[in-house]
C-alpha cells in the first residue's frame, strides 16, 4: 500500500454509514473490510466527487500530456477516463505488452491530483489478433460476418476473444493495481452499442444450446415449452437447435425470446469475466462498465450492473435529437428529448434500486461521426449537467478533453477545439463543474424519492419485437410516451424491472405486459391487494414466460385483478377508434391509434369506451377494485394528450403530489437526504420562465435568497434549498 494511502486513514471517520456501505461493497479484502480507495477522500479537495472528462493520451503527442494534465487541474476537473481503446498500444503483439507510456500518462495525470479510471479495451481488437484468429469476429442476424476495421465487431461468446480480452484486462491490472492516482474500472466499452449484443456464429450457436441444456434441463421440457411440434421442429438432440437466422418463415417465438435472452447473458457474462479478475487483483478499485441507455434494449441492465459498484451511463442528449431527425421528418416536440433523457437517467439510477450512477460521457460540444448535430446551444450543457445531477447522478465525466485530428470521430467535439483553442461550451462545462463541487458531496449522493414507478420489461421489449402484432408497434415506444406522460407532471418516477418491490409505490405503471411470469403476475396482484394503484393497457397478459399464447381468456393471470375479459384484440392501420371517457377523467375525446383491446367488464368500472366503427360503445379503459387497491385497464393506445391526462389523473387520485406547479418546459425534480431536501429547476426552453415559489428557498448555485415569483432565464437551472 503507498504511503498516500495509509496517510489518508485518519480521515475515515467523516464517512456516514451508507457511503461506507456503498463503497465497502468494491471491496474484497483477505483481511476482512477496507476502504476502497476510492470512498476516501480523494486527492482534490472536492473529496471524492468524480467530476472530469474523456481523455486520450494514446492519441494525443506525449510533449501535450503535460500542459493537459495541468489545465484539466485548472478546469476543476477530479479525474479522466483513458486507455478504453488503447489495446494495440498495450500489446502491440500477443503477449508483448508496453505499458511504459501508460505509466507516463497515469504520473503525468496524477501529478496534477487528476484521478484515473483506467478502461479495459476489449472493444478494439487490435489487428495482429483478427489477422491471427479471425474467427472472433460477431456474424449479424442475415449470417454474414462482419470486418474488422471500425469497433465493436467481435463475439462476446467466442472463447478466444473472451481469453485475449481477460489475458490484456489481466496484465493491465496486475501493473496499475497498486499505481496512485488510479481509482477503479471501466469494463469494456458500451456493450449495448452497435449489433455486438446480437451475434448469429457458430460459438453462439453451441453456447445458446449449452445455456439451453442448463435452462430447460431436457429436451423433452424445452420441446414442449416452445411447443416445437409446430412445422416439424421437434429436437432430438441439442446439438440440432438452430440461432434464428432467416429461414423460409419466421422462428419459433420461444426460440427466438431465449435467443434474446441469451444474448444478453452472454454479454454479462463476457463482462463478468473480467470483472472477477479486476476484484480479485485491484480490491481497492471501484469497478463500472459505461452504456447507452435506453432505447437500446440489447443487454438486461439490471444483469449488467448488478456486481458492478455503480451504473455508469453515456448521455448525448444533442446527438440523439438528430437521430430522431434522420428517423423521421415529423417536427421533434420540444418535451421530446428532455424527456428521454430524463427516462435514461431515471433508468440508470433505478437500475441498481436508487443508488446515484455516473454519467461516463456527457456530450460537450458537436456530436457525431459522418453527420454531426450543432453546437449546443448556449447553457444547454450546463442544463443537461444538472439534469443528471436532478436525476440521481452523482458524478460527470464531458466527453472528451481534446477533439480528435484523426479517426473516425474527428467530428466528435471535445472542451478543446481540433487547434487547441477552447470550444464554445468551455466556459459553461468549467461553471458547470465548479457548481457540482459547490453543491458538494452531499447532494451528490443523496437520493431521490419517487411514488411512482414505470415498469421497463425486456422479456416484453424482444417479444414484443418478434411479434409486434401491428408492425408499427414498438414496446420502447409506449414505455417512452408513457414516461413522457407522466414525466410533464414532475412527481418524481422510479423506472423500475420485473422483480422489483412494488411496494414502495403509490402507483405503478406498466404499458403492454405481454410477457407475464407468475412471479410478476404474483407481485402485481398483492400490490393492488395491498392498496396500490396498477395502470397498465393492451396486450396485457397474454404470453407466457416461454411465448406460448396463455389458454385462459385474456389478461390470463390477472383476469381477476383487473376485473375484465379481454373480448377481442384489434391491430389498428387505417381508421382510428375514438374513445370517450367518463367524468372520472373527463375531459376531451380521445383517439386510439395502433391497438384497441376490446374490454368487458366483469366487475370493473367502465372509465372510457370506443366511439366509432364496430366495437362503438364497447369499454375502452376500466377501472377494478381489487383488495385495498385499484387496477386500471387502458384498452386503446391512447393519443399523447388523453394519455398525459389519464395517466395523471390516476396519479393524482393515488395520492402521488408534486412540490409546487411550472411552467411548460421547465422540469422540477427532487433529490432528498435525511430532512434535507434539494429541488432542481431546470428551464428546457431557449426563453426566460417565471416560476411561482410556495415558499422561500435559497439557490444554491448562487447562495441567493428566492421566493415569491423568480425568473429562469433560458436553459437555466436553479438548485433551491429550503431556508431552515
Ligand atoms: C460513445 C463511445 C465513445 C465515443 C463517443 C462519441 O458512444 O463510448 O467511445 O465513441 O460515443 O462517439
Amino acid at each position: 500500500m503507498s504511503r498516500r494511502i495509509s496517510e489518508r486513514r485518519p480521515t475515515l471517520s467523516p464517512l456516514n454509514r451508507r457511503q461506507f456501505l456503498s463503497g465497502a461493497a468494491a471491496v474484497v479484502g483477505a483481511a476482512g473490510i477496507r476502504y476502497p480507495i476510492w470512498a476516501l477522500p480523494g486527492p482534490s479537495s472536492a473529496g471524492n466527487l468524480l467530476l472530469g472528462v474523456d481523455y486520450y493520451p494514446d492519441q494525443t503527442p506525449e510533449s501535450l500530456w503535460d500542459e493537459d494534465s495541468r489545465m484539466m487541474a485548472e478546469f476543476g476537473f477530479t479525474n479522466v477516463r483513458i486507455a478504453e481503446f488503447a489495446w494495440g498500444l498495450m500489446e502491440p503483439a500477443e503477449g508483448k505488452f508496453d505499458f511504459a507510456w501508460l505509466h507516463r500518462a497515469v504520473e503525468t495525470l496524477h501529478k496534477y491530483n487528476i484521478s484515473i479510471i483506467l478502461g479495459t479495451p476489449s472493444a478494439a481488437p487490435p489487428p495482429w489478433l483478427m489477422v491471427k484468429y479471425p474467427d472472433v469476429v460477431e456474424v449479424n442476424e442475415k449470417g454474414e460476418p462482419l470486418h474488422p476495421g471500425g469497433r465493436r465487431f467481435t463475439c462476446p461468446t467466442n472463447q478466444v476473444y473472451r481469453r485475449l480480452s481477460l489475458i490484456i484486462a489481466s496484465a493491465m491490472a496486475r501493473e496499475f493495481a497498486e499505481t496512485p492516482g488510479v481509482i477503479g474500472w471501466q469494463i469494456d466499452n458500451e456493450l449495448t452499442l452497435g449489433s455486438s449484443p446480437r451475434c448469429y456464429c457458430n460459438f453462439c450457436q453451441a453456447g445458446f444450446q449449452t445455456w439451453l441444456r442448463s435452462r430447460y434441463g431436457s429436451l423433452d421440457n424445452l420441446n414442449k415449452s416452445w411447443g416445437t411440434v409446430f412445422w416439424s421442429q421437434t429436437y432430438t438432440d441439442f446439438s440440432q437447435i438452430p440461432v434464428p437466422l432467416p429461414s423460409g418463415g419466421d422462428p419459433n417465438p420461444g426460440l427466438a425470446l431465449d435467443y434474446d435472452r441469451y444474448q444478453s447473458y452472454a454479454n454479462v457474462s463476457f463482462q463478468d469475466e473480467q470483472l472477477v479478475m479486476l476484484r480479485k487483483t485491484c480490491p481497492r478499485h471501484f469497478v463500472t462498465t459505461n452504456n447507452v441507455g435506453l432505447p437500446l434494449d440489447t443487454i438486461d441492465l439490471r444483469s449488467l450492473y448488478e456486481k458492478l459498484d455503480f451504473v455508469a451511463f453515456d448521455n448525448y442528449p444533442g446527438f440523439f435529437e438528430m437521430l430522431l431527425h434522420q428517423e423521421s421528418n415529423s417536427p421533434i416536440s420540444p418535451d421530446t428529448i428532455p424527456a428521454n433523457i430524463a427516462l435514461g437517467h431515471d433508468f440508470a439510477r433505478s437500475l441498481k434500486g436508487g443508488k446515484p450512477f455516473m454519467i461516463m460521457e456527457e456530450q460537450s460540444g458537436k456530436a457525431g461521426q459522418r453527420s454531426f448535430s450543432p453546437q449546443p446551444e448556449k447553457g444547454q450543457v450546463r442544463l443537461w449537467t444538472h439534469q443528471a445531477v436532478a436525476h440521481g447522478a452523482m458524478g460527470v465525466n464531458y466527453f472528451r478533453w481534446d477533439t480528435a485530428t484523426f479517426g473516425a470521430e474527428e467530428y466528435w467535439h471535445g472542451i478543446l477545439n481540433h487547434d487547441r483553442s477552447r470550444s464554445p461550451g468551455y466556459n459553461e462545462i468549467k461553471q458547470a463543474v465548479k457548481e457540482l463541487k459547490g453543491l458538494g458531496p452531499e447532494v451528490l449522493n443523496s437520493s431521490y424519492a419517487a411514488d411512482a414507478a414505470l415498469v421497463f420489461d425486456y422479456d416484453c421489449s424482444w417479444a414484443v419485437k418478434i411479434q409486434p402484432g401491428n408492425f408499427a408497434l414498438s414496446y420502447m415506444a409506449q414505455v417512452t410516451s408513457w414516461y413522457g406522460a407522466m414525466s410533464a407532471s414532475h412527481t418524481g418516477i422510479d423506472v423500475i424491472t420485473p422483480g422489483a418491490d412494488l411496494a414502495a409505490y403509490k402507483i405503478v405503471f406498466a404499458p403492454v405486459v405481454y410477457v407475464l411470469s407468475e412471479a410478476q403476475a404474483a407481485r402485481i396482484r398483492s400490490f393492488v391487494q395491498g392498496g396500490g394503484m396498477f395502470v397498465t393497457n393492451f396486450r396485457l397478459g397474454v404470453k407466457t414466460e416461454t411465448s406460448q399464447m396463455v389458454r385462459t381468456p385474456l389478461p390470463g393471470l390477472l383476469r381477476d385483478v383487473m376485473g375484465v375479459t379481454v373480448a377481442d384484440y384489434v391491430p389498428i392501420y387505417s381508421a382510428k377508434q375514438g374513445v370517450k371517457f367518463s367524468s372520472t377523467v373527463a375531459g376531451a375525446d380521445g383517439q386510439c391509434g395502433l391497438w384497441a383491446d376490446i374490454l368487458q367488464p366483469s366487475g370493473a368500472e367502465v372509465l372510457g369506451s370506443y366511439t366509432n366503427g364496430e366495437h362503438a360503445g364497447e369499454a375502452a379503459v376500466t377501472m377494478n377494485s381489487f383488495g385495498k387497491g385499484k387496477a386500471i385497464y387502458i384498452g386503446g393506445d391512447l393519443d399523447a394528450a388523453s394519455l398525459s391526462r389519464v395517466l395523471r389523473a390516476f396519479a393524482a387520485s393515488a395520492g402521488v403530489k408534486r412540490p409546487f406547479d411550472v411552467p411548460a418546459g421547465v422540469e422540477l425534480t427532487v433529490r432528498k437526504s435525511g430532512d434535507k431536501q434539494w429541488i432542481f429547476l431546470l428551464n428546457h426552453t431557449s426563453v426566460a420562465q417565471t416560476v411561482g415559489l410556495p415558499t422561500a428557498f435559497t439557490d444554491l448555485l448562487t447562495k441567493e435568497a428566492q421566493s415569491g415569483t423568480i425568473e429562469l432565464s433560458g436553459y437555466g437551472v436553479k438548485v433551491l434549498q429550503a431556508s431552515v
